[in-house]
């Protein structure tokens, strides 16, 4: 874990960090965002002591890092720059193997771990182990430089704005890339770029930096929803949410407390309801708002006599929803099963809402209709 304890970094008289706390819990992607000049490079710089604070702590696994020797602190933190920093008069295979050879491991063992790395990051060993950086291109390059910051298996990746010089294309999968090696090895990474589409890609959390101080340190799921100030949803862009629709939530879209009857409510009442709010089905629930039936609109046409209960007709085999699944899962379930109306419960099988075609057609007609208004 890393921990900034009210950390403050001044240049001469201009004070760029100001009272930063903050951690990083291992094996997570923090990806620090914000406009040039608010201190990202300075708080990472600060992380393997490229800089020090003017006042307050940085602690490593509890250790305030102040007190660690430098130089093996540095061997345990990975260090990816926009400009690489490869070696420009080694061959791809010396820039990556460079700390594994000053930590004396064998040339065997290097080798493997090498074209290991490089497969990882999309490079073939064969064809480029024996190469000059200055026979590669930008994405290569960088490529490469992941591949040596992982190489020496550091507990902790910095990386600055390592594709901020790639075409879209490249930096696109350099960062699926990323996110794939450290899904792989659970690496603590802590990544800085001035691009909030790149940030909401790759991170387990964001942390936005404004003028030296945290204005909001979430995940971005939660950003993107709740953004913390003017600032922030200017930054992230009002709609942006609605362009990943991996993130809106049935829980965000369902008709909450919907309607439901019980196994004793008469057909007749249940038509009524039926009829009272435009839906073609009702949920039934028992005496604790357990879902234990649905009964169809269909099944109640059928029926002649309306004295009967509703537990002498209801379905109790049916699909049901969960609040946590996606817009995507959801649309994709409707469609699949040629579904109307969805049941959502929680892991008690609570009813807590209800998602129907003509709820979800609303919620999104809603969005195009307030995206052409602020055109
Ligand atoms: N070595 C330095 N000497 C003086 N001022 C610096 C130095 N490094 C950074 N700064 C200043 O600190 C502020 C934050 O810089 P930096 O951390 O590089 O921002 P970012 O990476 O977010 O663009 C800027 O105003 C910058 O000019
Ligand atoms: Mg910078």
């Amino acid at each position: 874990m890393i921990r900034f304890e009210n950390v403050t970094k001044a240049f001469k008289q201009n004070e760029v960090i100001k009272n930063l706390s903050f951690e990083i819990q291992d094996g997570e992607m923090v990806v620090l965002v914000g406009p040039s000049g608010c201190g990202k490079t300075t708080t990472l710089k600060m992380i393997n002591k490229l800089t020090s604070p003017t006042s307050g702590r940085i602690l490593i696994d509890d250790q305030d890092i102040a007190k660690l020797d430098t130089v093996k602190l540095r061997r345990r933190i990975g260090y990816v720059i926009q400009k690489t920093g490869l070696f420009p008069h080694m061959t791809v295979k010396d820039n990556i193997e460079i700390i594994l050879q000053i930590e004396g491991i064998d040339a065997a063992k290097r080798e493997h771990i090498t074209s290991e790395m490089m497969r990882i990051v999309g490079m073939d060993p064969e064809a480029y182990l024996y190469r000059y950086p200055s026979q590669l291109s930008g994405g290569q390059l960088q490529r490469i430089g992941v591949a040596r910051a992982f190489a020496s298996d550091p507990k902790i990746v910095l990386m600055d704005e390592p594709f901020s010089a790639l075409d879209p294309i490249t930096r696109a999968q350099l960062q699926s890339e990323l996110v794939g090696l450290q899904t792989r090895l659970k690496k603590t990474v802590v990544f800085v770029t001035h691009d909030m589409d790149e940030a909401i890609k790759i991170a387990d959390r964001i942390c936005i930096l404004d003028g030296g101080r945290i204005v909001q340190y979430d995940t971005p799921e939660n950003i993107l929803k709740n953004p913390a100030n003017e600032y922030i949803s200017d930054f992230v862009g009002r709609k942006r949410i609605w362009n990943i629709p991996e993130l809106i939530r049935v829980r965000d879209i369902m008709l909450i407390n919907p309607v439901s009857c019980t196994r004793n409510t008469t057909l007749s009442e249940c038509a009524e309801l039926l009829g009272a709010n435009e839906i073609n089905a009702l949920p039934v629930t028992d005496g604790e708002n357990r879902l234990i039936g649905i009964v169809y609109g269909a099944d109640l046409q059928k029926q002649s006599d309306r004295t009967g209960l509703v537990g002498e007709i209801m379905k109790t085999e049916f699909p049901t929803t969960a609040p946590e699944k996606n817009l995507l899962e959801i649309l994709g379930f409707i469609r699949e099963r040629q579904l109307d109306f969805v049941p959502v419960v929680d892991e008690e099988n609570r009813l807590i809402g209800l998602i129907t075609s003509k709820n979800l057609m609303t919620v999104l007609s809603q969005q195009f209709v307030d995206t052409e208004g602020e055109r």
